[in-house]
């Protein structure tokens, strides 16, 4: 009997997934005669149970379109809303595999689908997936595809702002995507020759950072860039948070601790019109005029780069392999060059941040970038 495999995309999307749908798919039917079915929009069409053909030519003519065909959400299994009420829908789920007759299921997506996979894991369905993000911040893979158009995107966005910034002797603050960590941030920074550059692994101090820009000033460049991570915290915003972190622990009644909980939410919420104040801050500090410019989803959007797309090619055709060899629990990574197996386990539930002794850093440093400490 002809072997089914699922597919579906979860999380934000990211350019290049459909040129992994397109490996995989091309893969496992064109070399191993097996058939693939997609779900639409994530976990929740697996849970209801909506697909899409992806047989025939469907896979062809997808390579350099953006976004997913199969549409995505960032529901989890365990606790998807319906009708506004959190519902455990694993077993839905369990279902919806059995029924569809699949041998296995192939989910793309960042670090929260690695989680819902593994948690499907456990709970017996042969599953693999990829890694798929634009902030780079997925586990033990040398990187994730979507992050090389990100860059991209943010360094031409970098290099636009500056003809303006000089123009107009400004302070531009550009504040790029990444979620918790500054690949993104760093990468665009360095690459695009950003002044400043603010990522969440180095807490800034504002008062470093106005000095650097009052520094340019002083050799006579009257404008400067600012790349700040969306996830960037100063040092003061950190204070706050551990002080919290402690109320939190010791708090006694249920009442303070939920209070407590709530205000460390909002703290570390990642989208927090952080950038729009960060360039009050340093107008303030500075008498330059400033103005901020969030790059948004214009990072997310449109056709994949090329190393893109042979990123999502090579993991997506060698995902397809791992799967005729009957290789499941795990997540095809790039690890130097080669894609390699590593079980769900060692990837779910870890963050990859930029380490402070990464060569990006020390680039950065060495041409008088500011790191904001
Ligand atoms: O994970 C990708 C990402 O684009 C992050 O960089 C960003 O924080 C988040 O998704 C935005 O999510 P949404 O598309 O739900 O606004």
């Amino acid at each position: 009997m002809t072997k089914t495999i699922g597919i579906l995309t979860a999380g934000g999307d990211s350019p290049g997934l459909n040129a992994a749908i397109r490996g995989v798919g091309k893969t496992v039917e064109g070399h191993y005669g097996m058939q693939i079915v997609g779900f639409r929009d994530g976990f929740r069409g697996l849970a209801e149970n909506r697909t899409m053909d992806l047989g025939g030519g469907t896979l062809s003519g997808i390579l350099t379109v953006g976004g997913t065909i199969l549409g995505t959400g960032r529901d989890k299994p365990h606790k998807m809303i319906i009708d506004g009420v959190a519902q455990d829908m694993t077993e839905t789920i369990v279902q919806s595999y059995q029924a569809n007759k699949l041998e296995a299921l192939v989910c793309l997506g960042g670090g929260g689908t690695q989680k819902n996979a593994l948690w499907l894991a456990q709970h017996g369905l042969n599953v693999i997936t990829l890694p798929k993000t634009i902030d780079n911040d997925v586990a033990v893979t040398d990187t994730t595809f979507g992050f090389d158009t990100a860059l991209g995107i943010a360094t031409e966005a970098i290099d636009r702002l500056h003809s303006t910034a000089h123009s107009h002797h400004r302070i531009i603050v550009v504040e790029i995507m990444g979620h918790r960590t500054g690949w993104l941030a760093l990468g665009a920074g360095i690459a695009g020759g950003a002044d400043v550059i603010l990522v969440p692994e180095i807490p800034y101090d504002i008062n470093c950072v106005a000095e650097a820009i009052k520094n340019r000033v002083r050799k006579g460049k009257t404008f400067s860039i600012v790349a700040v991570a969306e996830g960037a915290m100063s040092k003061t915003h950190l204070d706050e948070v551990n002080e919290y972190e402690l109320i939190k622990a010791n708090a006694t009644d249920k009442e303070e601790k939920s209070r407590a909980k709530k205000k460390l939410a909002r703290l570390k919420a990642v989208h927090r019109d952080h950038a729009i104040t960060l360039g009050l801050e340093l107008e303030a500090l500075t008498n330059l005029e400033s103005r901020v410019s969030i790059l948004g989803h214009l990072q997310r959007g449109g056709t994949p780069s090329a190393g893109d797309r042979l990123l999502a090619t090579r993991l997506g055709t060698a995902c397809a392999d791992y799967i005729a060899q009957g290789r499941f629990g795990v997540m095809v990574a790039d690890i130097a060059g080669k894609a390699e197996a590593v079980p769900l386990e060692q990837v779910a539930g870890n963050r990859k941040v930029v380490p402070l002794d990464h060569s990006w850093f020390e680039a950065a440093r060495r041409v008088g970038t500011n790191l904001g400490d």
